[in-house]
């Protein structure tokens, strides 16, 4: 069965627009557990824009289901991780340019480097994931460093429409198979929603999807109403 991972990024994101203390992620992590999440994902980025070092020591001792920590694969996050032991870590490429992740890691072109950083994470006990693009030379790159998962990037399936759209459905399908018969378990996310989710979902095999920003816009659209509604009520009260 597919579950679902839930990346609460954009919270902290509201939090950080203002440097306050709300909203807190950490309590939204709980929410998302209520709603059915079954991992919590959180993107600790270099520069810190959205999620702090306290939200994912916090998440740590509060969330019940699994902690997947997506990082860049530097030994500052390597310290990190090896202190906050999450369930897993997502090596993910960063550039400080960017608004969200763009494309996969290049794992073919740092195997060696990978292969050290891996290891050093397994010893540790954390299964680590390689967020990939859907392509068969990073598929047998991600097996031959040591992933015990990769995530496959869907952003272009999510970016694309009719035909192309489906050329692409058809190499992460067979990304996915290729993966798995080298013994890899096969997550997948980025640009997912709910409209585009279910064709992704329904591959066999798919163990886990990845979803941030299209839940936390629907957590709006479905919350406005009724947070206004309690503003007007406190204001009419006086
Ligand atoms: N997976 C990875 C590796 C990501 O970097 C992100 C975005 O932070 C996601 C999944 C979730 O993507 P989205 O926010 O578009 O659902």
């Amino acid at each position: 069965m597919t579950t679902l991972g839930v990346n609460i990024d954009h919270i902290a994101n509201v939090r950080q627009a203002r440097k306050t203390v709300e909203p807190d992620p950490v309590q939204f992590a709980f929410l998302a557990e209520l709603g059915g999440a079954d991992s919590i994902t959180v993107h600790l980025r270099e520069d810190r824009r959205h999620i702090q070092d306290r939200d994912v020591f916090l998440l740590r001792e509060t969330i019940k289901t699994k902690l997947n920590l997506e990082m860049a694969a530097t030994e500052e996050m390597l310290a990190i991780a090896k202190k906050v032991i999450p369930d897993y870590v997502t090596l993910v490429p960063e550039k400080r340019e960017e608004v969200t992740t763009e494309g996969g890691l290049d794992v073919k072109n740092k195997k060696e480097y990978l292969k050290n950083f891996v290891k050093n994470l397994k010893d540790s006990n954390i299964e680590v994931s390689a967020f990939i693009d859907p392509f068969s030379d990073q598929i047998t790159s991600s097996k031959e460093i040591g992933f015990d998962f990769i995530e496959l990037h869907t952003g272009k399936y999510a970016e694309l429409s009719g035909y192309e759209q489906l050329e692409e459905l058809q190499r992460i399908i067979e990304s996915s198979y290729e993966a798995n018969d080298l013994g890899l378990v096969v997550n997948a996310g980025h640009g997912l929603n709910y409209n585009n989710v279910k064709e992704i979902a329904s591959i066999n095999n798919m163990n886990e999807l990845n979803i941030g920003h299209s839940i936390v816009a629907r957590a709006l659209a479905v919350g406005l109403e009724k947070s206004v509604r309690e503003m007007k009520s406190l204001i009419f009260s006086n």
